[in-house]
């Protein structure tokens, strides 16, 4: 796979232009860490401008918007894309979403705020993880912050679901579950996350861990969640 386009077609193909996971409502986690880290800020008029990587249905950005972010969106399905502008047209929301890949960020040196990372980046092989991590770095401005969410080694779905090992920690072809269909799922360590992040303060990290005991025992999802600022 070129490193000049990491975007799982998938995406498209099984997901997005079948009508599927077009998130309506911003996620209750990244929610409260954005209006924790910024609604005093926000609330004074200081312009801030933040960037989803793959923004799916628009459900982050409409919220981001909202609540008086200048915002940016990259995504690499043209049906999402189409989708989330027809939605944004609709709120009226004044938002620039483009249709690209990660690996390469149109985006100036030093431009954004806030990067978000809403469980998107770890559909991507390792060696273009790397080089996202590298243009999310160079995006963002000195003080910036990296929000991102990455699912975690103990996700059950990473053993029980039937997927093909393609690389380290990195599957494809789930038979079953969430990521059947989606395509490349990397499941990231602790000490994978700070090895990518090692340009960052960490101001925060925790690890999630949800784990079903009825009607079936097993862990439903679990994931880190890390607030990174560059320096
Ligand atoms: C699990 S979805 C998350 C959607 C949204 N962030 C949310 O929270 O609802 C992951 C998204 O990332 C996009 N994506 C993954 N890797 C990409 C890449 N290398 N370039 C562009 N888009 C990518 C997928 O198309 C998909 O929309």
């Amino acid at each position: 796979m070129s490193i000049q386009s990491s975007f799982d077609r998938k995406w498209e193909e099984n997901v997005y232009s079948q009508g599927k996971q077009l998130n309506r409502y911003p996620f209750s986690d990244l929610v409260s860490y954005v209006m924790r880290l910024y609604a005093e800020r926000l609330r004074s008029g200081e312009a801030l401008r933040a960037l989803e990587l793959g923004f799916g249905g628009g459900n982050n950005i409409v919220f981001l918007a909202t609540e008086g972010f200048e915002t940016w969106g990259i995504e690499g399905s043209p049906s999402a894309h189409a989708f989330a502008s027809a939605r944004m047209k609709e709120k009226r929301i004044n938002t620039e979403l483009t249709v690209g890949d990660f690996v390469r960020l149109p985006y100036d040196n030093e431009f954004f705020d806030l990067v978000i990372d809403r469980e998107a980046v770890y559909c991507n092989m390792p060696s273009a993880i790397k080089k996202i991590i590298r243009e999310v770095v160079r995006v963002l401005k000195k003080g910036g912050r990296f929000l991102t969410f990455m699912y975690s080694l103990e996700h059950g779905s990473r053993l029980s679901d039937g997927g093909k090992l393609i690389d380290v920690n990195t599957y494809n072809d789930f038979v079953q579950g969430n990521f059947a269909g989606t395509g490349i799922t990397h499941f990231f360590s602790e000490k994978e996350i700070l090895n990518y992040l090692k340009d960052f303060e960490i101001e925060f990290m925790k690890h999630l861990r949800v784990d079903s005991l009825i009607p079936y025992k097993r862990n439903e999802y679990a994931e880190y969640h890390t607030c990174a600022r560059k320096r």
